[in-house]
């Protein structure tokens, strides 16, 4: 099967929520996981680990504990990237050593994950697989260890629904790259900026017949990142092994 560029398909891509049902061979998944684990991987720790489910019950279970998502349950597979430093506690208990559970411990591994996760999704969509990844997995994060069996020292960082694409929406705008992409030294956003990327993205959404606020982008960080959420979430992550100080 042709894959597209890594260029064409970053330049193509969109997330894809309805899926045909049509469904995915073990050899082309198989080709998609061997390419996304040659990503990078800090000190070669490598402390990342796919979940691959695609048994009906065990999505339908993950489905529920995500948020009711129904790209969930559409999708020909569902992974589950976790963050993973089991290996290496266990590599260290060999050696008769304790890994230190440290801020830094934690971030590589996630960063790790996140890196081998991107990957993950950019080699499927190189194949006009749709995907889209899932932060909801972090809203119960014992109850997915539990259900996938995680041990200790590993944690579901985010899900990825997986398919043939029934759907084809417009892109998302992005920002315009005056505000992240800098030379040589950052300069900070105008809130000018900021309203104009309200005025596209809003103007985006009313084209699909989606309700939006005229700030459809500060309104909605505002209203979504002034209060707190999954403040569990530290303390299950703690007791899955992980620790942020
Ligand atoms: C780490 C991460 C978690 C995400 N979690 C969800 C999710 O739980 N549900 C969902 O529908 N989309 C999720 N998304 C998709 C984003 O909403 C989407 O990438 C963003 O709105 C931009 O849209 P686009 O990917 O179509 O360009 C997630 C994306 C990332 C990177």
């Amino acid at each position: 099967m042709d894959s597209k560029s890594v260029v064409d398909t970053l330049e193509g891509r969109v997330s894809i929520r309805k899926h045909s049902g049509e469904g995915i061979s073990d050899e082309l998944l198989d080709q998609i996981i061997k390419a996304s684990r040659r990503s990078p991987t800090s000190s070669n720790r490598q402390a990342f680990s796919y979940v691959v489910v695609r048994d009906a019950a065990r999505k339908q279970k993950l489905y529920e504990l995500v948020g009711n998502q129904g790209h969930v349950l559409s999708s020909d597979v569902f992974i589950a990237v976790c963050a993973d430093n089991s290996r290496i506690m266990k590599a260290c208990e060999m050696h008769g050593d304790k890994m230190v559970g440290s801020l830094e411990n934690s971030i590589v591994a996630i960063v790790d994950a996140a890196i081998a996760g991107t990957s993950l999704s950019l080699a499927a969509e190189s194949f006009g697989l749709g995907t889209v990844m899932v932060g909801g997995i972090r809203n119960h994060p014992l109850e997915v260890a539990e259900l996938l069996k995680l041990p200790k020292g590993v944690f579901a960082l985010f899900g990825m629904s997986i398919g043939w694409p029934a759907e084809n929406p417009p892109q998302k705008p992005r920002m315009d790259p005056s505000l992240n992409v800098f030379k040589e030294e950052y300069k900070e956003v105008t809130e000018d900026q900021l309203r104009e990327y309200d005025n596209q993205l809003a103007e985006h959404y009313r084209r699909q017949g989606r309700n939006t606020p005229d700030a459809a982008w500060t309104g909605i960080m505002a209203s979504r990142l002034s209060v707190k959420k999954r403040e569990h979430l530290k303390q299950e992550l703690e007791q899955l092994g992980y620790n942020f100080e």
